[in-house]
């Protein structure tokens, strides 16, 4: 469905392209066989037969083929001569093939309907040289723009919504100060701001300090390249590579020869245990990550030991967390069906 779009558009962009460079008197000219009929170029009738047709365009072929022209046998120059060969063989390409013979029927009938001749006649001519291939590139292209763009939105709306947070306003501003970009110096003559241009410059550098050192994750962290659908697309197969050829060194190194896991592969497999993302991984705390270190949880044992350990201590809390034991008091009382987000 798309191709189709993609081909429309190109052959509306082509058209208004047409119309506006061709006067109106001449609007045949380039279509066909330009100001002439294709039937008086090959000499022949409306009604002649596909086999008559190819004898007359043989015979005047022949006669204006370049390759065989003789200068003096005609009035004929060789230049003009090769103009009435690409005009015959035009001419025999319009009328030899039965849709385009019919189009051009059409046109000849219903000269008045200019704009469709030369709508049908692009559509003809394009359609089997607008490749699928390109109408995907230009598909895949446009929708990777869309996301950079939406990506880009969202990231200005989560830098806005944290710059009214107070927690993280204070953070920055303490952050600034200690860098001495908030210092004021006394501005004296013409070159003074006004207070509008200053508090405007605070807030940027509020702004920048937010961007660079408040780490935003999920879908709101700062857009990069390497992320949108080209790019993905573009870089699969190096990427697969690097994972086949990381996957075998692994199964090498660790499997057959038994070597040692270092804390890199430690922590990749602790990781996956947990079944976390690397960004969620890198936002734990460092001394939560060595804990788990310290217990070893690269080993299945001990990990299973671990999800064990942790998910009796979540039911112990639970069962004496005062809040816990409020909720389930509400819970039993009033039940779900008002929600709030009292923040105790
Ligand atoms: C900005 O002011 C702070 C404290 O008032 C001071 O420590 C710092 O050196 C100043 N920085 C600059 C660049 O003036
Ligand atoms: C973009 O992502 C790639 C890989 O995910 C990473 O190596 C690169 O540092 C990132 N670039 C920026 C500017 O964050
Ligand atoms: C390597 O690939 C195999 C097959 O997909 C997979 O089972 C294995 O977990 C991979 N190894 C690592 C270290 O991810």
């Amino acid at each position: 469905m798309a191709a189709s779009i993609e081909l429309r558009l190109t052959l509306w962009i082509c058209l208004v392209f047409i119309l506006c460079f061709h006067s109106v008197s001449a609007l045949i000219e380039g279509l066909y066989c330009g100001t002439q009929s294709c039937y008086d170029v090959l000499g022949v009738s409306r009604d002649v037969s596909k086999a008559e047709l190819g004898r007359a365009y043989r015979q005047l072929a022949r006669r204006y083929h370049p390759d065989r022209f003789q200068p003096g046998e005609t009035d004929d120059t060789q230049e003009s001569a090769q103009q009435k060969f690409l005009l015959v063989a035009t001419a025999y390409e319009t009328l030899k093939d039965e849709e385009l013979r019919k189009d051009y029927d059409y046109m000849l009938d219903h000269p008045e309907e200019y704009y469709s001749h030369y709508y049908t006649y692009y559509r003809r001519r394009l359609a089997p040289k607008v490749d699928v291939r390109i109408v995907i590139l230009v598909t895949i292209c446009a929708i990777s723009l869309f996301q950079y763009y939406s990506w880009w939105s969202s990231y200005t709306e989560a830098i806005n919504y944290l710059m009214t947070v107070p927690k993280y306003r204070i953070q920055a501003t303490e952050l600034a100060k200690q860098q001495g970009l908030l210092n004021r110096t006394k501005e004296k003559g013409k070159n003074r701001r006004s207070k509008e241009e200053i508090r405007e410059e605070e807030e940027q550098i509020i702004r920048d300090i937010i961007k660079n050192k408040i780490d935003i994750k999920g879908g709101y962290q700062k857009p990069n390249v390497s992320d949108i659908l080209l790019c993905k697309i573009v870089l699969f197969p190096y990427h697969l590579c690097t994972y086949v050829a990381w996957n075998f060194s692994w199964f090498y190194r660790f499997t057959i020869r038994g070597e040692e896991y270092g804390e890199e592969e430690r922590l990749y497999i602790i990781r996956k245990y947990m079944k976390m993302s690397q960004a969620q991984f890198d936002s734990l705390e460092n001394s939560l990550i060595e804990t788990f270190l310290k217990q070893q949880l690269w080993i299945k044992e001990n990990y299973e030991a671990y999800k064990k350990e942790q998910e009796e201590e979540m039911k112990m809390k639970m069962a004496t967390d005062s809040r816990w034991k409020r909720y389930r008091r509400w819970m039993k009382s009033e039940g779900p069906g008002r929600i709030t987000f009292a923040d105790d």
